[in-house]
């Protein structure tokens, strides 16, 4: 699974299975039942198990685009979307920051116009057959000052659920990236509780993804506290680790000025991704819920072989564990996609999708 060149695939494909190879893969084996149901309910809705199939391979989108101020101003094209089809992803996260991005009236409305290019993004991801997200990523602001940002972040959710009831399965809500500081556990399993009844009075069906409080941790899913009788649900976690080499250089981080940190896949190292990753499909096997990887990825500053080396690993033990995942991100920072060639970051795609296009 792991990549020792930037560009040759074929021939690590190949290679003798490592012990953490056989790792994953009798724990895989172990966790394959209770994750196999795939009948749509009656209202044609496959369930989650099966959303979280179709989900597959993804990108995360525009979250940090000029676009939702001013479209004229526009990185992310309509093509953009055909190119992530094309790619081989089978669906986007976009992250929405309507607090940043609207002017939200005292009633809490969002705008029109954001709703519009919110509308746009939506229909344009289905009409390339691409499943959609919708995540809330507002995350700073609701862990700061939740309380203060409750009404709004509530109102939010009546909105949105209100205005896409009418869309097809393949449109999915996320309700809140990341929740963390003070916006505790104990907090989160009500809150999530509170959005989720609002999503449900108009979509019954709609699938809803949820993580973890502090970041999505895998460490703090044994918190999670999903409402048992909702089985539309896809539990999400996210994943940086090592965080000293996937945020290497990265000024929001105090890792500004560290930068040099490779990540050689070796056995140790796989370990201990390996370790991770099989303590959220405990919990996921214990729950019953399926899982989606909504983000990770390993910053730009890090040197391309290690950065290919760990998101192909990554990303192959995400697949093998039966689970969806999300790159983050398609520009930006962490790109796969380079907008000042139209280009796409090759080594990096060809890690998320192997023999892309
Ligand atoms: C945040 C980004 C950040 C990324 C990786 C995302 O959830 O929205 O700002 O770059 O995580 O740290």
């Amino acid at each position: 699974m792991c990549r020792t060149t930037q560009h040759n695939e074929t021939s690590t494909t190949t290679r003798s299975r490592t012990v953490s190879q056989w790792l994953v893969f009798l724990l895989v084996l172990a966790s394959t039942p209770t994750l196999a149901a795939e009948s749509p309910d009656a209202a044609g809705t496959p369930d989650a198990a099966a959303q979280n199939q179709r989900l597959g391979r993804g990108v995360n989108i525009i979250g940090y685009d000029p676009l939702w101020k001013s479209p004229a101003k526009a990185r992310f094209q309509e093509r953009h979307f055909a190119l992530i089809k094309q790619a081989g992803f089978s669906h986007v996260r976009i992250n929405l920051h309507p607090f940043r991005d609207t002017k939200i009236s005292p009633d809490h409305k969002l705008s029109e116009a954001w709703l519009a290019t919110l509308d746009w993004a939506v229909q344009q991801a289905l009409a390339n057959r691409l499943l959609v997200i919708l995540d809330f990523h507002e995350f700073n602001a609701l862990g700061e000052n939740p309380e203060a940002n409750k009404d709004r972040f509530l109102a939010f959710w009546r909105q949105v659920a209100d205005r896409y009831n009418g869309q097809p399965s393949e449109v999915l809500f996320e309700i809140l990236n990341e929740p963390n500081k003070k916006l505790t556990p104990e907090m989160w399993n009500q809150w999530l509780r509170q959005a989720l009844a609002i999503i449900r009075q108009d979509n019954p069906k709609r699938t809803v993804i949820i993580g973890p409080a502090s970041w999505y941790s895998i460490n703090l899913l044994e918190k999670l506290e999903l409402p048992e009788d909702d089985r539309q649900i896809i539990a999400s976690v996210h994943y940086y680790n090592p965080f000293a080499f996937t945020h290497q250089g990265a000024p929001w981080t105090g890792n500004r000025d560290k930068v040099g940190v490779s990540w050689n896949c070796t056995e140790p190292e796989q370990q201990a991704v390996l370790r991770d990753l099989d303590k959220a499909q405990s919990w996921a096997r214990q729950h019953n819920r399926p899982l989606y990887l909504g983000e990770f990825g390993a910053y730009d500053k890090g040197d391309m072989t290690s950065r290919v080396r760990w998101i192909s690993f990554v990303a192959r033990s995400a697949e093998q564990f039966g689970w969806s995942w999300g790159y983050w991100q398609f520009d930006g920072d962490f790109i796969v996609y380079d907008m000042k060639s139209q280009k796409w970051v090759e080594p990096i795609r060809d890690a998320l999708i192997p023999g892309s296009p």
